[in-house]
């Protein structure tokens, strides 16, 4: 079955073949990155093997009520034991990169209180050795919502400056271990929405919010995301100094990061609205971005959250413009609209305000896109563009990277065949919408760079557990059989500009 399962499989997504598509990849520079992204947690498995630490969503997953029908990722795909039956699956469709991300655990069990896990580094030397023989370029996150556990423990993590020390020595190891073969370094993954979901909401490891958030009483949604976000942006600036000073002219690599990049809609056409979608784009995306690419936050926080709002040393301020980043890793998957609540009533309904300001997915009960089975996920394929020039103009047109894009199912019958999971038409459409979306950022002169799919495989979409399935293969839980998509036959057809789904 190892030896027919690639041919099956093969055959499968070069069985798909017609013409006439509207998007092309050569609508795309020479040298763009096409690939699919993952992260360890959600597909690793092995939750204890080869001396691997716990962290703190093997602790989070297992406290009952955490995650929805009881799920864990101990297991999840069990990528660790089959890394090169996913490498294969992506070499068949014909990506030139693959986003991953590593488990600081795996290669730090206790942080810097112990030793690295060579155990660890061999993983991810024949993970990266294999994706190169395939001629599929490591793109690679080091932190992607999880954290040793010990660090948790000994001092809270995000919440203490310590963090950022812990954060630098594990990225410098990776440098050192992996940086001869990996170009592109991603140094947060989405730290916009981790302190929002982590720290405030209680929905992420390790569970902290408090009122009216979630019913955990074990935080301060008031200030710990601001202490958390304010830890990463550091340990950003120390752990990329690093790499620039000792890694980089020699390895020849780049260093950026990854925000979480919903687009906004005023909900009115007024002026306050359209203020509002600034403010809330300035709370969100340039959070991190602006201390990073400007030396602070944006005044739209400052003005509305004060001295609460931590500051940077002029020091800091002076390394952060000048340790920065190469790119921006942009997340895009939805828009919503954006309510000012500063001159009129909003009635949140206990939900969450930035800047006073209040997002909706609907307007007068209409959705602003096409429903999908995450509510704030909207088919909305304008956003892509809006949000890439958006990013263009304010960061003077940085090199942009879409690191995920991608369209959820909702598992709730057993797979069979024709069933729509397989025959995901929609997430299909999704992907074309988009991409023809981003097309037209690029010709207005916005510099993207590449585009990841999320997901490769279906996986353990964080506190919604199995549930919500991303991949272009689907993968059977029981079995942990991958079997193709439509999509993955479609984005195959894409990349080799051959075929087109009818
Ligand atoms: C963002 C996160 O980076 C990823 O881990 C998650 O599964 C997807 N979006 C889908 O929600």
């Amino acid at each position: 079955l190892i030896f027919i399962a690639p041919l099956l499989i093969s055959y499968i997504l070069n069985s798909i073949v017609c013409s006439q598509e509207e998007i092309h990849r050569n609508n795309f520079p020479d040298g763009f990155l096409f690939g699919a992204a993952t992260s360890s947690y959600q597909i690793e498995g092995a939750v204890l093997e080869d001396g691997k630490g716990l962290n703190n969503w093997d602790v989070f997953a297992h406290i009952p009520g955490n995650i929805r029908n009881g799920d864990n990722a101990d297991v999840a795909d069990d990528h660790y034991h089959r890394y090169d039956e996913d490498i294969e699956l992506m070499h068949l469709m014909g990506v030139n990169s693959y986003r991953f991300s590593i488990s600081w655990s795996r290669i730090l069990p206790r942080g810097r209180f112990g030793d690295v896990n060579q155990k660890g580094i061999t993983f991810y030397n024949n993970l990266i050795d294999n994706l190169l023989k395939k001629e599929i370029e490591p793109f690679v996150t080091l932190h992607h919502f999880d954290t040793p556990q010990e660090l948790d423990d000994q001092y809270g993590s995000w919440l203490s400056p310590l963090i950022q020390d812990d954060f630098t020595y594990f990225a410098e190891t990776c440098f050192r271990s992996f940086g001869d073969r990996v170009k592109y370094w991603v140094t947060f993954n989405e730290p916009n929405h981790f302190t929002d979901f982590a720290y405030k909401k209680g929905l992420f490891a390790p569970g902290r919010c408090s009122p009216p958030f979630g019913n955990c009483s074990q935080g301060n949604s008031e200030v710990e995301p601001l202490i958390v976000m304010h830890n990463i942006v550091l340990s950003h600036v120390k752990a990329t100094k690093i790499y620039r000073d000792h890694y980089q002219s020699k390895q020849g690599g780049s260093i950026g990061a990854v925000l979480n990049a919903f687009m906004y809609e005023p909900l009115r056409d007024i002026k306050a609205d359209r203020e509002a979608v600034s403010r809330r784009l300035a709370f969100d995306v340039a959070w991190f971005l602006d201390p990073v690419m400007h030396g602070d936050y944006p005044v739209e926080m400052r003005r509305f959250l004060g001295s609460q709002l931590p500051k940077f040393s002029s020091e800091e301020s002076k390394q952060m413009k000048l340790y920065s980043l190469d790119f921006i890793g942009v997340n895009h998957y939805s828009t919503l609209y954006a309510k000012d609540c500063i001159q009129s009533h909003c009635d949140t309904g206990g939900h969450a305000i930035e800047g006073f300001v209040f997002t909706t997915g609907e307007r007068h009960g209409v959705p602003i896109g096409e429903s999908t089975s995450i509510p704030v996920f909207f088919v909305v394929p304008a956003g892509m563009e809006k949000i890439v020039g958006y990013l263009k103009t304010r960061y003077d047109n940085l090199p942009i990277f879409v690191t995920e894009n991608g369209f959820s199912q909702l598992d709730h019958q057993p797979i069979k065949e024709g069933y729509e999971l397989l025959q995901d038409h929609k997430r299909i459409e999704y992907h074309k919408r988009y991409l023809a979306s981003l097309a037209k950022a690029i010709s207005d002169g916005a510099d993207v760079r590449g585009y990841f799919v999320w997901s490769l495989i279906d996986n353990f979409e964080w506190h919604l557990g199995f549930s919500y399935r991303f991949g272009l293969y689907y993968v059977d839980y029981d079995t942990l059989e991958r079997t193709p998509k439509l999509s993955a036959s479609w984005f195959r057809g894409f990349l080799t500009n051959a075929t087109c789904i009818q």
